[in-house]
């Protein structure tokens, strides 16, 4: 597989980094503040969701209507709770295998870049050391439409100066995994997203991929 592709774009939360207990936390909070019911199976489906969209699946067990200028305010409480959080988090959040397989990619001169629905993307490559891995970022800040669009896989292949279909994406949710075959690229589905059947590889982890695709 490594041949065929002159890029890798990765997603971050849940492929790079485990900041998932961090984000669950934070709505938790909030959910608990508002008297809206909240829990873990909710929180999967916010996986690769930005965070306004994020903020609208969590209103669904609510009646209440909340207006436009409330909403921004519990999306910055929340991110707010999520800031504090990840201001705590160093190398250890790193997932297995990821540095390895980034060190590996580009071993074998394929370049690696980012493709996050987060904002808050700079400060967790910051907080974990990792910023100077990648070749491009595209997060939160790039792009208008999040996942499922194809939008910020798309700019990091503008930003490498690359066609979509050089590019293959690492991504462990189902709205990215889309998002990536929206932009005509192929996909290696992992964590969350590894039984997708819509990814051309699916493995458990980038620990099992190294292995699989620079053959150690
Ligand atoms: C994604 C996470 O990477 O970023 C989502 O999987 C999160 O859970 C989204 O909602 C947006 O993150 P942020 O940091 O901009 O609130
Ligand atoms: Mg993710």
């Amino acid at each position: 597989m490594k041949k065929e592709y002159k890029a890798i774009i990765f997603d971050l939360d849940g492929v790079i980094v485990s900041t998932d207990e961090c984000h669950y936390e934070a709505w938790k909070m909030l959910s608990d503040e508002e008297g809206i019911y909240f829990d873990r199976e909710i929180n999967e489906r916010l996986r690769g969701v930005s965070r306004m969209e994020s903020l609208e699946i969590i209103l669904e067990r609510t009646e209440k209507i909340y207006s436009e200028e409330e909403k921004q305010e519990m999306a910055a409480r929340k991110n707010g709770y999520y800031v504090e959080r990840v201001m705590t988090i160093d190398s250890n959040a790193i997932l297995p295998g990821a540095v390895d397989f980034i060190k590996m990619a580009k071993n074998n001169g394929i370049s690696v870049a980012i493709g996050s629905s987060s904002k808050n993307t700079k400060l967790i490559l910051e907080r974990t050391g990792i910023t100077k891995l990648f070749d491009a970022v595209a997060d939160g800040n790039d792009v208008k439409n999040s996942k499922p669009a194809p939008d910020v896989f798309l700019k990091a292949a503008e930003k490498l100066g690359l066609e979509p279909s050089e590019c293959m994406v690492v991504e462990d949710a189902d709205a990215g995994v889309e998002a990536a075959l929206n932009a005509g690229m192929d996909v290696l589905a992992v964590g969350y997203a590894k039984n997708n059947r819509k990814a051309k590889f699916c493995m458990n982890n980038l620990e099992e991929a190294k292995g699989e695709m620079f053959n150690v």
